[in-house]
């Protein structure tokens, strides 16, 4: 990231009001380990509280029964998809990071969730590759949310692992406001991770398959946004 996303303290201010009022008194798990991940090292990228709430409603919107989520880290939001499903349910989460994948198992299990979501350690493309190849069931929720440089390409994995009417969700679109900069997008001083941002939303603009938008959003983390896509 070549970026910083400062954010404004009232931002922050905000976040923590509407988290304490929204979800304090029900999220006493998903906090510990929000609290336990910051604490454990781990880069602070996880979603906001008010975010990962957000990802479970979405999910329970969508009916989803079968989330796939790309980059675990410690195990935040794959939490947030767990607590969305029935208990048939499933999330399946790629990580590269063995540590990262480690980390967030303990946390799956303190949070009561481990039977529901399923850990793939190895580099994403690979593990998408050979879901594809085994003809996996498809999925209901797709959240990107890894190396950005790759975005595109788990987008069009996604599809195939789709069907119609699936939700795609794509973190860190914005990334204050770099998705514009010419600097940021330059093909040799420029940032690949914002190459690939840019990449993905036009490619969700474009795909036959595919309805998508994207909102900006200020949070503790500072300004960024997410896109979110429907398969058609
Ligand atoms: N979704 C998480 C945050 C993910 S941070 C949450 O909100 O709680 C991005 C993660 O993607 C990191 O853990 C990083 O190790 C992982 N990652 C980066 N490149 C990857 C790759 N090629 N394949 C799989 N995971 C990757
Ligand atoms: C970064 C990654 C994320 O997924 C995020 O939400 C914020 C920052 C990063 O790589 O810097
Ligand atoms: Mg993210």
């Amino acid at each position: 990231m070549t970026r910083a996303f400062h954010p404004d303290p009232s931002w922050v201010a905000v976040d923590e009001w509407l988290s304490q009022t929204l979800l304090s008194a029900t999220e006493e798990d998903t906090d510990s380990i929000y609290r336990r991940n910051k604490a454990g090292g781990l880069p602070p990228i996880d979603v906001v509280p008010n975010a990962g709430k957000f990802l479970c409603l979405l999910a329970k919107i969508a009916g989803a029964r079968r989330v796939l989520e790309i980059g675990t880290l410690g195990g935040y939001s794959s939490t947030w998809f767990a607590k969305a499903l029935p208990p048939d349910g499933k999330v399946v989460t790629l990580e590269i990071n063995p540590h990262y994948a480690e980390v967030a198992r303990e946390n799956h299990v303190l949070a009561g969730v481990a039977d529901l979501v399923e850990i793939v350690v190895g580099p994403a493309m690979d593990s998408l590759l050979a879901f594809k190849a085994e003809g996996v069931q498809p999925f209901d929720l797709v959240f990107v949310d890894a190396d950005k440089r790759n975005n595109a390409n788990y987008v069009r994995l996604s599809v195939d692992l789709a069907h119609p009417g699936t939700v795609i969700v794509v973190d860190n679109v914005v990334r204050a406001g770099a998705l514009i900069d010419p600097n940021a997008l330059d093909p040799e001083h420029g940032d690949a991770d914002t190459r690939g941002t840019r990449e993905v939303l036009e490619l969700l603009g474009s795909h036959p398959k595919l309805e998508a938008t994207a909102l900006q959003l200020v949070s503790s983390k500072g300004w960024d946004g997410m896109a979110i896509a429907v398969v058609r």
